[in-house]
């Protein structure tokens, strides 16, 4: 298969992450026969500081016409302590999202065997927990009018969904369901918010054409409770923008580190695959942050495409790393200095000896993969 794929590294962490994603992404291309081409473009702050624009037109171009795009992170420091700041990183990836269409956010959670101890929360609670966050994308309060008064001193940002808005994600995360444990549940906070209860008039409607799919209610405070009492009990959690944002990095815990969670954003048309963290811009260059989630975002794109044996190699050289602890410092106590790109590495080699049984596993993780 043939991939045009724009690559938009971003602020921080997100070109040292993107890099690796990039690299399993070429060794699949090589592996499978595939041909992969990547082009960069500039988004959120470093396209500020260059052309003043988070997203410059030439980035909007390059997304629309490339088949998929591969995104990094954004955000700064200097534009998040300056709430005057007119022109912020986070517009450009808001626009993105709008321009493409991009409405429906695929955000996995899943307990690693593996990893079941770096949790703070208690392994037989997080133990077998696979979860799918459907978060709409480009509604919501995210979207609606903002206001600012002429003193400053009263604000206001408008929550507001449509019928076909919530319709659209409704379909996608019951077939979602349908494919997995069979259960859907919304989240909201229709025991306050007019728009709330919109979603669950629209989404009670639509349960009645998948019989086969289990819908369940909560409203959006008992879920981040449930989220960490007993986190098994969900399959497909379906939310409005906002609360899918908050939930999902509440969940993130469950698997024991933020940088392991990917996410396909997707639409009509375009599809864009970034991993749920920020640019966490302490650890800019360090070469200590985790590239896995940019990694399984990589996988998801190759799962969009219907190439599921390579996704699936993707996941399952993400899943030696975890078991060998080849490993950023986030999940890693050993204090063995496994970096952002030895964990690409290792992941790199992986693929390209999928079929090796006797590979000195240990040695691999240095890129000097020994087959013995
Ligand atoms: C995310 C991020 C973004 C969001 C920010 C960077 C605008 O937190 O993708 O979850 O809030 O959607
Ligand atoms: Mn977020």
């Amino acid at each position: 298969m043939k991939l045009n794929i724009a690559v938009l590294p971003g602020d921080g962490i997100g070109p040292e992450v993107t890099d690796q994603a990039v690299k399993a992404l070429k060794a699949i291309a090589s592996e499978f026969n595939h041909s992969f081409t990547f082009k960069k473009a500039d988004v959120g702050a470093i396209a500020i500081d260059k052309y003043n624009n988070p997203l410059p037109d030439e980035t909007l171009e390059l997304c629309k016409t490339s088949d998929a795009i591969l995104f990094g992170s954004i955000g700064h420091p200097k534009y998040d302590n300056d709430p005057s700041a007119k022109i912020r990183p986070e517009q450009g990836l808001l626009k993105l999202r709008k321009e493409l269409g991009l409405f429906a956010n695929i955000r996995p959670v899943k307990a690693y065997e593996t990893l079941l101890d770096k949790s703070p929360l208690k392994e037989h609670i997080i133990k077998g927990t696979d979860i799918s966050i459907y978060r709409e994308l480009t509604g919501g309060i995210y979207f609606g009018d903002k206001h600012l008064s002429e003193n400053g001193n009263v604000a206001s940002d408008l929550c507001l969904y449509s019928r076909e808005e919530i319709e659209r994600i409704t379909h996608l995360a019951f077939q979602a369901a349908q494919n997995r444990k069979g259960k859907v549940t919304l989240v909201d906070k229709a025991n306050v918010l007019e728009s709330s209860r919109l979603w669950r008039k629209v989404v009670g409607e639509i349960a009645q054409q998948y019989q086969d799919v289990e819908l369940d209610f909560l409203f959006v405070d008992n879920a981040a409770m449930q989220m960490i009492l007993n986190p098994k009990q969900f399959d497909v959690i379906l939310t409005e923008n906002m609360f899918g944002d908050i939930i999902s990095d509440e969940a993130s815990v469950i698997g024991g580190s933020i940088g392991l969670l990917a996410s396909a954003s997707v639409g009509e048309t375009y599809a864009m695959f970034e991993p749920i963290h920020g640019s966490y811009p302490q650890a800019t260059g360090k070469g200590i942050a985790n590239p896995i989630a940019s990694i399984l975002s990589a996988a998801m794109l190759l799962e969009h495409f219907e190439l599921f044996l390579e996704a699936q190699l993707i996941n399952k050289a993400v899943e030696k790393s975890l078991k060998l602890g080849i490993s950023t410092p986030d999940i890693n106590d050993n204090h063995d200095n496994v970096t952002t790109s030895k964990v690409g590495e290792f992941i790199e080699d992986f693929i390209n000896n999928p079929n090796d049984s006797n590979m000195n596993f240990t040695n691999i993780h240095l890129g000097q993969s020994t087959i013995i």
